[in-house]
């Protein structure tokens, strides 16, 4: 496998609308980002994914772009961000944009171009249809909720929109639009972004029949997900992409993709494949309802384990996932995945471990570093996300009463993810001195950057010493190459692997349950404990015993 300057290194998202705020109008900025960029070196950070900061209405929280080469103002300016490229080029570190290039938003010149005239030049960078007999031209549910088709005022055309409908989907089939948005690509990439970070990118292949399927809901609708997995020939559009733009500038790309089709993994992220890398997301995906929120699955231990045992074992011979707890789209992990009697410290540390020590690229979210938890919102019309709206909403129309709806968001919302970042115990936790855009978690007088910072037992400092450990000169190379072996992969309630290259070996070995627990391990009590979240170890020849949510990452046998 030929060594790429990425593989070694740890990623972290900044959501920059709640990361940091300079100038007291409770939304973050690119200059509160530039002044926390020593915080994230000193945590052992080396790549930042930004979400999009590009000009949009924010209708979906900037992934809706209107202007690709314009910062919003909300952000600061062209000059802020070059500031802080050249600011974290000084620290070592690369710059990640996000990556829009499914839709658009409706406020993009292009679009506007196109409504007035859908038959026209621009017409053509949309995909407008007729419909038949006063219907859309197919029965698509977006992701969002309601049809995917919205009609034009005045006209029997309708556009698609697979998310909502401010956020008209492109049309890949036209050589014009697909060489404005190399351009841009290769622009930003001019400029000195790193690489990208794309979004929704499995979409972008539509089955221009647009047939409709047998409805899966109440609404009469099917889900737009049946035309993606339906329609092939994705790789062809995306191979092109990166021969016109990543390649030549040896871009990191990490792909946001949902739906492969089986066997694909080698063409998208194989020596050759289409992205460095993708996101795991077979943890994440095990809550998915078969119609909504409204019917999600609480995640089971076992499964969890399964999911990511396959998808190590799977792609270590192909290349190198992108491993996650949570981001900007969902509940935060600590919730997502632990046991209530494990969301606590110990809990929150172990669940880190086993996440950052996998084979793959380790991506933290914001706030995940100091343990951060879902927010209790009481009335749906404090939460922001359009996405909990449109759930919220089919939620009722399944039945749910108003407070059962409003749990389902409390459970799954995306904006629990989305509160600003906790850096103090004082008012707004330090945020913005003004009114922040979204609720702060009441927990921030406990939980914050400060407070972790000043104690050593913190998951804050944890957070430090298991990306240092994962970062140290003897122990790199075998958690960046490193193969992923399961142990114990059918004990309950345990979560072990070994990471194994050449003569060094290290197991990791955590207990998701509620009681201690004994194994048996040839000569454990001969390795050196690099990491434990319980400093109480208890190792004896070959057995040890771990506490409920104890961790231990055991190194090499001297
Ligand atoms: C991706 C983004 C999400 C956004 C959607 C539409 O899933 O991560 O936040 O709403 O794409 O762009
Ligand atoms: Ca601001």
């Amino acid at each position: 496998m030929t060594k790429k300057w990425w593989h070694d290194k740890v990623a972290y998202q900044i959501y920059p609308k709640s990361f940091f705020d300079t100038n007291g109008d409770g939304i973050g900025d690119l200059k509160g980002v530039i002044s926390k960029l020593d915080y994230l070196k000193e945590l052992g950070v080396d790549i930042i994914w930004l979400s999009p900061i590009y000009q949009s209405p924010f209708v979906d929280q900037g992934y809706d772009i209107s202007d690709y080469y314009r910062i919003d103002e909300t952000f600061g300016t062209m000059e802020d961000f070059d500031t802080l490229l050249a600011e974290a080029k000084k620290r070592n570190m690369y710059i990640v944009m996000d990556l829009v290039i499914n839709h658009c938003s409706d406020q993009h010149q292009w679009f506007q171009k196109a409504l007035k005239d859908p038959e026209g030049e621009y017409g053509d960078y949309f995909y407008f249809r007729k419909g038949t007999n006063g219907n859309p031209p197919s029965n698509y549910r977006s992701y969002f909720g309601g049809s995917a088709w919205e009609k034009v005022p005045g006209t029997d055309y309708y556009y698609l929109h697979m998310f909502a409908k401010e956020q008209p989907d492109l049309n890949w089939n036209n050589p014009k639009l697909l060489n404005e948005l190399y351009t841009m690509i290769n622009w930003w990439l001019e400029k000195g972004v790193a690489g990208f970070r794309i979004d929704a990118i499995i979409n972008i292949k539509k089955d221009l029949s647009f047939q409709s399927f047998p409805p899966d809901g109440p609404d009469g609708l099917a889900s737009v997900w049946r035309m993606v997995e339906s329609v092939n020939g994705v790789g062809d559009l995306l191979e092109d992409l990166k021969k016109n733009t990543f390649e030549k500038y040896q871009a990191f790309t990490v792909a946001e993709v949902f739906n492969m089709k089986k066997d694909e993994l080698i063409e998208f992220v194989g020596e050759n494949g289409h992205f460095s890398t993708m996101f795991d997301f077979s943890a994440h995906s095990l809550s998915f309802g078969e119609h909504g929120w409204y019917d999600s699955n609480p995640i089971q231990f076992e499964d969890f384990r399964k999911v990511l045992f396959h998808s190590q074992l799977e792609c270590q011979d192909v290349g190198f996932l992108a491993n996650i707890i949570e981001n900007h789209d969902e509940p935060r992990g600590v919730n997502r995945y632990l046991p209530d009697y494990a969301q606590n410290q110990d809990g929150t540390k172990m669940l880190g471990t086993i996440s950052v020590l996998l084979r793959g690229l380790p991506f933290l979210y914001q706030g995940q570093e100091i343990g951060m938890q879902n927010c209790p919102i009481d009335s749906i019309e404090d939460y922001n996300d359009i996405n909990t709206h449109g759930e919220y909403q089919m939620a009722l129309d399944a039945g749910f009463t108003e407070e059962d709806a409003l749990q389902v968001c409390y459970i799954n919302s995306r904006d629990n993810a989305r509160t600003p970042m906790q850096w103090d115990d004082t008012v707004n936790g330090g945020f913005t001195s003004g009114k922040p855009w979204l609720k702060v978690n009441p927990n921030y007088k406990e939980l914050n950057v400060k407070t972790e910072l000043g104690d050593e037992n913190s998951v804050l400092s944890y957070y430090k010493k298991l990306i240092a450990l994962r970062k140290s000169e003897n122990y790199k190379e075998v958690f960046t190459y490193g193969t992923f072996v399961p142990i114990f992969e059918n004990e309950p309630d345990i979560f072990a692997y070994e990471r194994r290259l050449d003569n060094q070996s290290v197991i990791v070995l955590a207990n998701f349950g509620k009681e201690a627990k004994t194994l048996v391990l040839d000569q454990i009590a001969d390795r050196p404990v690099l990491l434990t979240n319980q400093p109480d170890v208890q190792i004896a020849d070959n057995q040890i015993t771990l506490k409920s949510c104890q961790v231990i990452v055991a190194g090499t046998t001297e």
